[in-house]
């Protein structure tokens, strides 16, 4: 092995602050045992600092109607070949009432990005109907895009905990290449700042491997969010969307190495802010079939089994390739467990599994 590679290693075992050089090298790894080596020291300091408990989140995705125009996003407003649905209350309180009597402790409401009123009174409604169907014992995530901090707010006070905005990339001029002119960089940015000064944990990520995206890009991403100090990351490889504009702008697209790329984050992920919670996103999973036990197994503590009734699924892809179209809860629940337990993690069923980052911030 490298010697330089072993000297990072050993100076990130021994918690030393890692520089961007270093970052840099550990995502150029290609070396088999170089890779490996990097596994294991994530690992190791995953098992320190959060320990080898996997908190589901059951993922309800409750709309795909969206107001944004992502040019990689499979329910981008012009994207015409979808069937647009939103789930009534009533259906997402099914669900969540299903996740509570599983054990889950926590769940995260997804949707496309609507601004208005309709829309956060209706956010609100679910948020009260949950908590009142499961006697509060939920922690309850949103990722519902961007919106007002006086809707932050109000949705705060209803009961969410928890927040994921994407920052999608830290470079601001490749942010403009893959949105429309209107979708600015800086917004996001503020409204990460909203939800912190709202009290929400904050969690964000980026996509990885976009097309014109280097390894020193993506070393800038991690610095960036460890700067941003957030408690939770979620963050998956980009996998073009074949009714999108950017269908084809990776014309080497190549399945495992986008999976490599996305396992060497997380694990540097983990080697910059220890104590974050971090998802093995189903993303990973869309690249290969054991995507988020390699994604566990690389750093990540959190698992987001999809909660949703499997009619709507289909409906809602933001990638192609989207696994478990057609599995149900139960069926997700129990394959998940046993794949966790078959690496030696167990369920933290029953747990909220807040960010010990947020925890030891002792606000
Ligand atoms: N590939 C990977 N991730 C995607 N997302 C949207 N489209 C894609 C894609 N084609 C991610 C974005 C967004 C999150 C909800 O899904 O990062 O923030």
């Amino acid at each position: 092995m490298n010697s330089s590679i072993q000297d990072i290693l050993s100076r990130a075992n021994q918690e030393e602050t890692l520089q961007r050089p270093d970052v840099i090298q550990l995502l150029d790894i290609s070396d088999p045992n170089e890779l490996q080596a990097l596994f294991k020291t994530a690992y190791k300091i995953k098992k320190q600092n959060v320990g080898k408990v996997v908190y589901f989140r059951g993922l309800i995705e409750i709309s795909n109607l969206c107001q944004k125009d992502c040019l990689y996003c499979g329910i981008r407003k012009s994207n015409h070949d979808v069937n647009r649905f939103r789930l009534s209350v009533q259906e997402i309180v099914d669900a969540a009432v299903w996740a509570h009597k599983n054990q889950y402790g926590s769940l995260v409401l997804q949707g496309g990005e609507i601004q208005g009123d309709e829309h956060a009174d209706y956010i609100t409604r679910v948020l009260e109907r949950i908590h009142q169907a499961t006697r509060n014992e939920l922690a309850i995530t949103l990722s519902l895009g961007e919106q007002s901090r006086e809707v932050l707010g109000r949705w705060r006070l209803a009961g969410a905990h928890r927040y994921l905005l994407r920052l999608e990339t830290s470079r601001e001029d490749l942010y403009r290449q893959f949105h429309p002119d209107d979708h600015l960089w800086q917004n996001r940015l503020d409204c990460l700042a909203d939800l912190r000064a709202e009290n929400y944990q904050v969690g964000t990520g980026v996509m990885i491997g976009l097309p014109g995206q280097s390894t020193s890009d993506l070393a800038d991403d991690l610095l960036y969010i460890r700067d941003l100090d957030v408690d939770m990351i979620g963050m998956g490889p980009f996998i073009p969307h074949s009714d999108t504009p950017m269908a084809h702008h990776l014309p080497n697209f190549n399945k495992n190495k986008q999976l490599d790329l996305g396992l060497k984050m997380l694990a540097c992920a983990r080697l910059l802010l220890p104590n974050a919670n971090m998802a093995a996103t189903t993303a990973l999973q869309a690249l290969s079939d054991t995507g988020r036990e390699l994604g566990l197994q690389a750093g990540g503590n959190i698992v987001m089994p999809n909660v949703t009734d499997p009619k709507h699924r289909r409906a809602y892809q933001l990638y192609d390739g989207k696994p478990s179209l057609d599995e149900n809860s139960e069926q997700s629940r129990i394959g998940l467990q046993r794949r966790i337990e078959s690496i030696g993690e167990t369920v933290g069923y029953g747990l909220w599994g807040n960010s010990p980052r947020f925890d030891q911030r002792g606000v």
